[in-house]
């Protein structure tokens, strides 16, 4: 079983990194498929703690090759101050591969991310301001640079002048803004080329080499399933593909490779940014969740929205993802009530909906169809074993395995590493 998906089955901040740095010391490879910088992936080790942004989490363990991947949009100065960051707490970081068809977020993508932000005024989607939407523009309208460009003064020239070209109007004549200079981005861009260098590498061969030798790879997705460009609660979405098919084409391994596909579930629902969120608590409950959570944007610093588990979007993600297990995280956050309540349908307009309408409109209208089921009050961050956990924690994962369509192979009971029961092993 060589190939594994790990992605988000929410709205992002489920817990990936983690996972991902749980599973690192049985793998030979973890690689980023999408998104950027607007991740934020936080690794607990001993008492040490990482917030990875662009890195892919199994670069904390020793014996596993990060890869950013073709799919990825690549900030190179946060990549290098990342790296450099990591070296000063003597991680080694000297395997990272980094795919030279990845795309590179300049300088302007991210000026053109705030402006139009600012732009939208309250229509705006909360971006995480990291140029991730405009470089993907960039890279569908195919004016990108991308990583081999930085080897090419000529080509790199071109292709910002031929970037700029619009953009420079747009960004005078209807954002009232400065216009760019073609050689200072260019100059600015070329200073990273020898940093980069000993990165850069053919990273679809590498992959599909070490797949034929029956190494194991792992696919670390950033966000999650609801803020996929095409799955996700459109527009307030990532521009990016975290769901699993993003995995193949964001790092060029064909789908007949992929042998399991793990969706990380909070027992919880979060969000940051805007959007529709049926089961967001304004109340005492989700400043609670909050609160216990540390639900506090790894990136942006913005308290996340919280609300209850909504077993009707895992069953969305267990369909859009083919996922075969769950990894389900953060149960600790939820001892201490008496009663959890749990989405398992919505209302819309007078009716019941057990799907995830692919309506808007619909989405928007979407009330939360809640079943209580009773609560513990032991502390469950020592349990080692499913049997370690009091009965009504227990009946709360069983609960929510059914309600969600795939079974639940791990479950987080804190944030640090060793603070998971295993139930069925993914390697
Ligand atoms: P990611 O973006 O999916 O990697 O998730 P984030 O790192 O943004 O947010 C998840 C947060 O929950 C981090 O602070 C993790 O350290 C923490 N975390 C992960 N799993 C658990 C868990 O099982 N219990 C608790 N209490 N915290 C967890
Ligand atoms: P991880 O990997 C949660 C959200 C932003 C915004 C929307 C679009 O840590 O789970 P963007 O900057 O991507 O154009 O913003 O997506 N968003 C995230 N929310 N976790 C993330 O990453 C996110 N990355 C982007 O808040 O609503
Ligand atoms: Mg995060």
């Amino acid at each position: 079983m060589p190939a594994l998906v790990l992605l988000g089955a929410q709205w992002g901040d489920e817990g990936k990194g983690k996972a991902t740095d749980l599973l690192g010391g049985s793998v030979d490879y973890v690689v980023r498929y999408q998104g950027g910088n607007n991740a934020g992936h936080t690794v607990v080790v001993g008492d040490q703690k990482y917030a990875l942004h662009l890195l892919p989490s199994g670069i904390l363990s020793p014996g596993c090759t990060p890869v950013i991947g073709n799919g990825v949009v690549v900030d190179p100065s946060v990549l290098l101050s990342e790296l450099s960051g990591l070296n000063e707490r003597g991680v080694d970081t000297s395997k990272l591969l980094l795919s030279g068809n990845a795309h590179i977020i300049t300088p302007y993508n991210v000026t053109v991310d705030k402006v139009t932000e600012r732009f939208l005024g309250k229509r705006k989607i909360g971006t995480t301001g990291r140029g991730i939407g405009p470089t993907y523009a960039d890279k569908i309208n195919r004016v990108g640079i991308r990583v081999q460009d930085l080897y090419d003064e000529s080509i790199l020239t071109q292709k910002v002048e031929a970037a700029l070209d619009a953009k420079n109007q747009i960004l005078t004549k209807l954002y009232n803004r400065r216009a760019i200079a073609v050689d200072q981005v260019v100059e600015e861009l070329l200073a990273y080329a020898d940093k980069l260098a000993p990165y850069v590498a053919d990273t679809v061969l590498v992959l599909n080499q070490a797949l034929e030798e029956d190494k194991v790879v792992l696919f670390e997705g950033g966000q999650g399933t609801l803020l996929d460009i095409d799955h996700g609660t459109y527009p307030f979405v990532t521009s990016s593909n975290p769901t699993a098919g993003g995995a193949c084409t964001g790092a060029g391994v064909g789908p007949t490779k992929i042998s399991r596909v793990i969706g990380i579930l909070k027992a919880y629902t979060t969000r940051v940014g805007a959007g529709p969120f049926p089961t967001e608590l304004f109340d005492e409950d989700g400043e609670a969740l909050r609160r216990i959570g540390g639900e506090r944007g790894v990136t942006t610093g913005r308290d996340r929205r919280c609300g209850w588990f909504d077993a009707v979007i895992a069953r969305y993600a267990t369909r859009v993802n083919g996922l075969t297990d769950f990894f389900l995280t953060k149960l600790d956050v939820l001892t201490g009530w008496e009663q959890i309540p749990v989405c398992v349908a919505y209302e819309i307009d007078g009716k019941r909906v057990e799907e995830l309408p692919y309506s808007q409109t619909d989405f928007h209208h979407a009330k939360p169809v809640y079943e209580m089921l009773p609560g513990w009050n032991e502390d469950i961050s020592k349990a080692k074993t499913f049997g370690d956990l009091p009965k009504n924690a227990q009946a709360y994962v069983k609960a929510l395995e059914e309600m969600s369509g795939a079974p639940i192979s791990a479950i987080g009971v804190g944030p640090g590493r060793d603070e998971t029961i295993e139930i069925n092993s993914f390697i």
